[in-house]
């Protein structure tokens, strides 16, 4: 069916709210996490009334309907980033959960001294600090490609950087902050002439309609349900089946082992084998959910719809006197990241949230990039399908406004 916005916003029911004593709300935190269709929230309701039981452990009738739903959503997962055969999708607690995943296990196994490590300014915390923790388990060196004044990833930097040393690549395929889209097809096309595995953050890109996954050629991708419309609690690791398997398991517990003795454990294949205890079993089917929520849409008009509301979101703010946007990549999802100098971040929050627009204030777990850009934080109005051209009118003249009487 065409895509049409109106309609699309009555299927999620917490945009139709007030807040702040009777504001309509403007929910332009996207970036932080989404809202959830009404048939999300049915599918998790739905689960607990009529099928909840725990998944792969008995022969009842409510385990293998759990059981089969739970195997569906990863399914759906797969079919989502349309990956090839060969991929194999771990359920997680989210993106977080899946790069430390990547690093501790796959990286601690497979990195040595004089090994490097190569991450980029762009990154956010979850994608730096379990890459420290693993350089310093085994003595590789991290090194961190620049970016260009619009925001964009210095691809020369990259290719003068990248070395046989390169193990492996771990980037952002859409900056939190920026919202810049990194190329990772050209990424990981130089990352095979070395031989170094590629790792993908696609925690800001997935909502937003990621790539097909055989485009990207990528080795690793991390992502988090609740960022795409999903609930909390449930992301995805997805990587070939082969790499999985030669990895140590992250964390051990039920359902991940073939056989315990108190001599000698056996691991399962993945997923189970990264797959722990009892897992979010009503988040990844909320997650399949709104998968088959996404994929019932109108993609190509979603993707005219949220450029309209980039290019929009852009063009209000610098009408805007003295408003500094960072990250005017090209390539780039519906976000705006904005500081106006002499005022601070939070009182514009503070401002925007009282007539009922909620956007995220600070250094959005991307410090090293705040101090690249020279400054603590920055207000950051981050869109999402649902949002509509007039709410963001609505915004630009209330930060005006604001603005005029904080300046
Ligand atoms: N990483 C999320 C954000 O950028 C929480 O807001």
């Amino acid at each position: 069916m065409k895509f049409d916005v109106q309609k699309i916003r009555e299927d999620f029911p917490a945009l139709s709210q007030t807040v702040r004593g009777g504001k309509k709300l403007v929910y332009f935190d996207n970036a932080a996490t989404s809202q959830k269709p009404r048939s999300v929230i049915e599918a998790i309701g739905n689960f607990y009334a009529c099928d909840n039981a725990n998944i792969h452990r008995s022969a009842h009738e409510l385990s293998a309907r759990a059981t089969e739903q739970y195997e569906n959503a990863r399914k759906k997962a797969l079919k989502f980033l349309n990956a090839p055969k060969e991929y194999c999708a771990v359920f997680t607690r989210g993106a977080t959960e899946s790069l430390n995943i990547v690093a501790q296990s796959w990286g601690q196994s497979n990195l040595a001294e004089g090994d490097e490590i190569l991450l980029t300014e762009m990154e956010h915390h979850a994608n730096i600090v379990p890459w420290q923790i693993a350089a310093q388990k085994t003595g590789a060196k991290i090194r961190i490609v620049k970016i260009l004044p619009d925001g964009s990833l210095d691809m020369d930097d990259f290719e003068r950087k990248i070395s046989e040393k390169t193990k492996i690549v771990s980037v952002a395929h859409a900056s939190n902050v920026l919202g810049t889209v990194n190329d990772i097809s050209a990424i990981s096309k130089t990352a095979k002439k070395f031989g170094a595995k590629v790792s993908i953050d696609a925690a800001q890109s997935a909502p937003h309609m990621l790539d097909d996954m055989s485009k990207l050629d990528c080795d690793f991708i991390s992502l988090s349900a609740h960022k795409c419309f999903g609930p909390t609690g449930c992301g995805v690791l997805v990587s070939k089946q082969s790499i999985l398997d030669s990895m140590p398991p992250y964390q051990c517990g039920g359902d991940m082992i073939e056989n315990v003795s108190w001599e000698r454990t056996t691991f399962r294949p993945a997923p189970e084998r990264f797959e722990a205890g009892t897992p979010n079993i009503a988040g990844a089917i909320g997650f399949g959910a709104a998968i088959d929520y996404l994929s019932s849409l109108d993609i190509d008009g979603l993707r005219r719809h949220e450029h309209a509301l980039r290019e929009r979101l852009t063009e209000r703010l610098l009408e805007i006197g003295g408003i500094k946007i960072f990250g005017n990549a090209k390539d780039k999802v519906a976000l705006a990241s904005f500081c106006r100098p002499g005022v601070h971040p939070n009182d514009i929050s503070v401002m925007l949230d009282a007539a009922g627009i909620a956007v995220r204030t600070g250094h959005h777990c991307a410090e090293p990039l705040m101090n690249s850009l020279g400054i603590e934080g920055t207000a950051r109005a981050s869109l999402a399908f649902y949002n509509t051209l007039d709410e963001i009118d609505f915004f630009a003249e209330t930060l005006k406004h604001a603005i005029d009487l904080l300046a």
